[in-house]
């Protein structure tokens, strides 16, 4: 599999003017990328503008931060996964840590999860621990909880277009990623209950250490947040990956 690269712009930038930079530097610095799938994830009220104004065909692709589990009907500010679709969106991230802090539980993650595969669209499941699960031990313990309860009642069949990442809560937007070591430890962990999938790790990566996760670390790519917003940066980032 070619590695994963997502931007996760989150809430950011406040105009589409910025986005349009943003996204069209990115675009331009990384065209002739060949070996990476790279997946911008806007805010969606950005998404229309850049998809129309998207400049190339391979990279970047455009993905989407979250979405519904149901196709239409009286959900006020929701985004369902048809529209996604519709619009040609490739990848959604579902359950991401700052939706768990808002109130998302893992069975709205697995409705979520199961709408979007049904739709096509690959979701990108987030799971990871909190600071205090970590110095309590519980790392482990409470992947197994999100993966077994985000993936109930998926058949094999569908598991095919899911991709896992692995963010440790404590390490997202903090400047402190995940040890190599320990990043490698997690991996292998979760390798042994998800099998095949593609896995993804995501936590204050940026152009210094992300190509260890790939090389050392056996990830297959990562989610970058903060250092996205960034184009320079985020290009050297998806660079670093291509020279490994
Ligand atoms: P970060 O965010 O790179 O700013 O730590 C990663 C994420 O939230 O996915």
């Amino acid at each position: 599999m070619k590695p994963l690269i997502v931007a996760n712009w989150k809430m950011n930038p406040s105009t589409l003017a910025e986005a349009k930079r943003l996204f069209n530097s990115v675009a331009k610095g990384i065209k002739n990328i060949g070996r990476t799938e790279v997946v911008i994830c806007p805010p969606f009220v950005w998404f229309s503008n850049l998809l129309a104004s998207k400049p190339y065909t391979l990279n970047p692709k455009l993905g989407a931060q979250d979405c519904f589990w149901v196709e239409s009907g009286a959900y006020t500010g929701e985004i369902s996964p048809i529209m996604l679709k519709n619009l040609g969106c490739k990848y959604v991230i579902i359950g991401h840590s700052e939706r768990r802090k808002l109130g998302e539980t893992d069975e709205m993650i697995n409705k979520k999860i199961k709408a979007a595969l049904e739709t096509k669209l690959k979701p990108i499941l987030c799971v990871g621990e909190t600071e205090e699960e970590r110095s309590d031990g519980k790392t482990f313990e409470v992947l197994t909880r999100q993966l077994e309860r985000s993936l109930n009642y998926l058949s094999n069949k569908s598991f095919r277009n899911l991709i896992i990442a692995y963010e440790p809560v404590w390490a997202i937007g903090s400047g402190n990623p995940c040890g190599i070591s320990e990043a490698k430890a997690v991996n292998l962990f979760i390798r042994k209950i998800v099998k095949n999938l593609p896995i993804l790790y995501g936590g204050s990566v940026n152009s210094q250490n992300a190509e260890s996760y790939i090389k050392e670390a056996k990830f297959q790519g990562f989610i970058v947040g903060g250092a996205s917003l960034n184009p320079q940066e985020f290009i050297r980032i998806v660079k670093s990956v291509v020279k490994t």
